[in-house]
């Protein structure tokens, strides 16, 4: 993994997951009683829009992350951290397929269960992505980490 697919990786996953926790802090939680009954909270379109945009950073990021690191690190079958990142790596496609899912769909009881799934995903996600850093920072430096991209590379 190069320099800027890593941090191109954290800053699109730090900015995405915290727009997407305050967004939907403030859907379910944020809602204010207003003169003509229940009103949602001011900023809750603002987060939305905010994590609208900032979501398909961390698609192409993980487009990226994808090509020089997991399948790299997929053939090359070191222990450490590999469980961790399968883990992370399944839950890519269903977390990011079930956002665009909630968006499509019309019918209401759909719309909730692409929702729970969206937000299951995400935060199982965010957990992973923590625990796969600390597998990472745990181990010693690859040559491959230390390298860069070895899909660029190959020994
Ligand atoms: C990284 C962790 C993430 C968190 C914590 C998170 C959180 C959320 C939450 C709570 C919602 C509201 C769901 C609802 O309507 O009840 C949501 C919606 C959405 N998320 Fe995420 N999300 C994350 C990642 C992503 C990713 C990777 C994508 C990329 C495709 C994405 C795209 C969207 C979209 C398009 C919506 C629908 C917005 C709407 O119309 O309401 N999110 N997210
Ligand atoms: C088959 C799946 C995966 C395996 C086997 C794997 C394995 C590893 C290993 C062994 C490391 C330790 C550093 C090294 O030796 O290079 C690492 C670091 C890392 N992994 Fe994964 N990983 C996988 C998937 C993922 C996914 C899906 C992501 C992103 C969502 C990811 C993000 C990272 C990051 C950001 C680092 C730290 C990189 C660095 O500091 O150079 N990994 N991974």
């Amino acid at each position: 993994m190069t320099t800027l697919e890593r941090w191109s990786l954290h800053l699109a996953a730090l900015s995405t997951g915290a727009t997407g926790l305050l967004y939907g802090w403030l859907r379910y939680y944020g809602q204010r009683v207003g003169e003509f009954g229940l009103e949602s909270h001011p900023l809750q379109a603002t987060l939305q829009h905010l994590h609208v945009l900032a979501a398909p950073l961390l698609v192409f990021a993980l487009g990226m992350v994808v090509r020089g690191h997991v399948l790299p690190m997929w053939r090359n079958g070191k222990a450490g951290g590999r469980r961790s990142g399968v883990a992370l790596a399944l839950i890519l496609a269903p977390m990011v397929l079930s956002a665009y899912a909630v968006q499509v769909v019309v019918e209401p009881g759909w719309r909730l269960a692409f929702a729970w799934l969206h937000g299951v995903t995400s935060l199982l996600f965010l957990a992973g992505y923590g625990v796969h850093q600390w597998m990472a920072l745990r181990q010693p430096r690859s040559a491959e980490a230390l390298e860069g991209d070895v899909s660029l590379n190959p020994s």
